[in-house]
C-alpha cells in the first residue's frame, strides 16, 4: 500500500497572518506580554507546576469575579463551553429554565436549554431552577443592571446564571455581592488573552444543586464532577486525568488575569468608561446615532451605532478593513442590519485607538455614501 493523496500545496507554503486592528466585539488584539506567556514551552497538563498555574488562575478569576467561591475554574473552550457547562450541570430533564432575551446570548441559552428542558415564562408558576441573564449584551451594546436580580431568583429558589463574556473587566460586576450563582466569561475580550479558555464560577447553592442531581449531565467533557477534580476543587488528594487542557491557553489566561490584578478592577472599569465616553462623544460629533440611548445602559467595551442612513453597512465595514486595517463588525443575531459594533477592550482601550476609530469612520462616511442618498 502507498500514499495516494499528495501533500496539499497550501501546506507547503508558510502560514500567513495579516496584521489587523481588532476593534470589533472580540477577539481583541493580544498584548505582547500575553502572547509571550502563551509562547512559553509546553509542560504536561498533569504536571505539578501546571496544577500550580491552574491554582493561580483560580485565584485570578476569584479576584476578577469578586467571589470567594471554591468552585472556580477555567473551561477548556470558548464562552459557549461555559454556557453549556452551566446549563448541562445545573438542569435535569423535566426541569424548567427561564431565559431573559435581550440580544443574541439569551437566544443561544434558550436554544441550549430547549434541547433538554421546556422553557417557561413565569418564575412563580413554573418554578424554573435556573434564570439566565446576559450582563454585557454584545449584540445590542447593552449592559444590564444586576442589583436585586439575584435576590428575586433566590426568593423563588432559582439559581442566577450570568454571562459576562463581553463585560468582564470593563463594567462593574460583583459576583458574591450581587448574589450571582454561576458566572462565566471568555478569555478574548477585555481580558485580552487568545480565544479558547473561559473562566467560570459556581456558588455553594449552585454546587448543591449540581452535585445532588439524580441523572448524569449529558456531556462527559463538561461534567463538573470531573472538572472540579481536574481543578483541585473537590477536596480529593489526587487529580485524575479527565481531558487534556489547553496548556498554552492557560499560560496566556494566567498572564491576562495577572495584568488585571496589577491594574486593579476599579481602575479597569473606570478606564473603559472614560475611553468609551470619549468615543461616544466623537461618534455623535460625526453625526452618528448611538443605538443605546441611555448612557447608563451602554456597554463600555462594545459600542453599537445605528447604521447611518444612505449607507450600506457591509460596504462601510469592507472599506474600513481595506483602507484602515481595522475590524469593526455589523450586528449579531437580532441586531444584524441594524447596527455597527465597535469594541475597545483591555489593551485596545485607549484614546489613540479611539481616535483611530473615529478617523476611519469619518473617512468611510465620506467615501461610501450612496449617490442616491
Ligand atoms: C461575539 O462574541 C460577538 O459579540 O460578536
Amino acid at each position: 500500500s502507498s500514499v495516494t493523496i499528495p501533500p496539499p500545496a497550501c501546506m507547503l507554503r508558510p502560514l500567513e497572518v495579516p496584521f489587523r486592528y481588532l476593534f470589533g466585539p472580540g477577539p481583541s488584539n493580544v498584548p505582547p506580554r500575553i502572547l509571550a506567556a502563551g509562547g512559553r514551552p509546553i509542560i504536561g497538563h498533569m504536571h505539578s507546576e501546571m496544577f500550580g498555574i491552574m491554582n493561580d488562575i483560580k485565584k485570578g478569576i476569584q479576584y476578577a469575579f469578586q467571589t470567594s467561591n471554591n468552585m472556580t475554574l477555567a473551561m477548556s473552550g470558548s464562552g459557549h463551553t461555559a454556557m453549556e457547562c452551566a446549563v448541562f450541570n445545573i438542569v435535569e430533564p423535566g426541569e424548567s429554565v427561564l431565559v431573559a432575551i435581550n440580544g443574541i446570548w439569551g437566544e443561544r441559552v434558550a436554544e441550549i436549554a430547549e434541547r433538554m428542558v421546556k422553557q417557561t415564562p413565569a418564575l412563580a408558576k413554573y418554578k424554573p431552577v435556573l434564570f439566565f441573564l446576559t450582563h454585557g449584551e454584545s449584540s445590542a451594546g447593552l449592559v444590564h443592571p444586576m442589583d436585586g436580580v439575584g435576590d428575586i431568583c433566590h426568593k423563588y429558589n432559582c439559581l442566577l446564571l450570568v454571562d459576562s463574556v463581553a463585560s468582564l473587566g470593563a463594567a462593574p460586576l460583583l459576583m458574591d455581592q450581587q448574589n450571582i450563582d454561576i458566572l462565566y466569561t471568555g478569555s478574548q475580550k477585555a481580558l485580552n488573552a487568545p480565544p479558547g479558555t473561559a473562566p467560570v464560577s459556581f456558588s455553594e447553592r449552585a454546587c448543591h444543586k449540581m452535585f445532588n442531581r439524580k441523572t448524569k449531565p449529558v456531556s462527559y467533557l463538561l461534567d463538573m464532577t470531573h472538572l472540579s477534580n481536574y481543578w483541585g476543587n473537590d477536596g480529593k488528594p489526587e487529580r485524575i486525568y479527565h481531558h487534556t487542557g489547553p496548556v498554552s491557553g492557560f499560560f496566556a489566561l494566567r498572564e491576562s488575569l495577572a495584568i488585571l490584578a496589577e491594574m486593579g478592577l476599579e481602575n479597569s472599569w473606570s478606564h473603559h468608561t472614560e475611553i468609551a465616553e470619549y468615543l461616544w462623544k466623537g461618534l455623535e460629533d460625526l453625526g452618528l446615532k448611538l443605538f443605546i440611548k441611555d448612557k447608563d445602559l451602554r456597554l463600555p467595551s462594545v459600542t453599537t451605532i445605528a447604521i447611518p442612513e444612505g449607507y450600506d453597512w457591509k460596504e462601510l465595514l469592507a472599506y474600513i478593513m481595506k483602507h484602515h486595517r481595522i475590524e469593526f463588525t455589523g450586528g449579531l443575531g437580532p441586531s444584524v442590519g441594524m447596527v455597527l459594533r465597535i469594541g475597545l477592550m483591555g489593551y485596545n482601550c485607549n484614546k489613540a485607538n479611539a481616535a483611530m476609530v473615529l478617523a476611519a469612520l469619518e473617512d468611510a462616511l465620506k467615501q461610501c455614501r450612496k449617490s442616491k442618498a
